[in-house]
């Protein structure tokens, strides 16, 4: 399965049937939040991209879309503890219903670094969606309202996450092959 994936996998964590059923149930507990309110989705660039993709056009309530683009990792495989965001969101969220949409919550900092900023807007309501949780490897005091699937600790790339801003385009969640990780 997983060389037939790609040659630098070992192991697929989430098949891509998987995802689209788990993003499909998570769109409808989503919509049922929020009944016919508008929500301000802002998603966190790149690694949400391919999640958002399929996530949107299955929300049910009316929706604008803006972007925040933040880095904590570099090149490696572990946060460097410094978010720092590099590009803010335009849309004013003040008043608004704010869904902040990331690709996994691992220490948890990047997350919680846009939500204080999100919240010196005063919106209506926070609440935040990401696609995989990974609760062991937790530094900041922050907890996900809606989670596609939680996994162990373990750096994972495909759906749109990255090593090295490689694997982007893979299908499906994957475990690379270790001397990928130390090359
Ligand atoms: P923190 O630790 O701040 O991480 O919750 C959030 C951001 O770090 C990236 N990240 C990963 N990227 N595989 C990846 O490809 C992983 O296992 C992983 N863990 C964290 C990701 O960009 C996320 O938004």
């Amino acid at each position: 399965m997983s060389n037939a994936v790609h040659p630098d996998v070992e192991r697929v964590l989430i098949t891509e049937p998987r995802i689209h059923r788990r993003i499909a149930s998570l769109a409808r507990e989503i919509g049922d939040c929020y009944g016919d309110d508008e929500v301000t989705i802002i998603t966190v660039l790149n690694g949400s991209m391919v999640f958002l993709g399929e996530l949107l056009h299955r929300l049910p309530m009316p929706t604008r879309l803006d972007t925040v683009v933040a880095r904590s990792y570099g090149a490696g495989t572990t946060s460097s503890g410094r978010v720092r965001i590099s590009r803010q969101w335009k849309l004013s969220l003040r008043g608004r219903h704010v869904l902040l949409v990331d690709d996994i919550l691992d220490t948890g900092l990047t997350m919680k670094r846009i939500c204080d900023h999100i919240r010196r807007e005063r919106p209506a309501s926070l609440r935040t969606c990401v696609l995989l949780d990974k609760p062991m490897r937790r530094v900041a005091d922050i907890q996900p309202d809606f989670v596609g699937f939680e996994i162990p600790d373990k750096f994972v790339v495909g759906y749109g996450l990255d090593f090295a801003e490689r694997y982007r385009n893979l299908p499906c969640i994957a475990v690379l092959k270790p001397e990928i990780y130390r090359a």
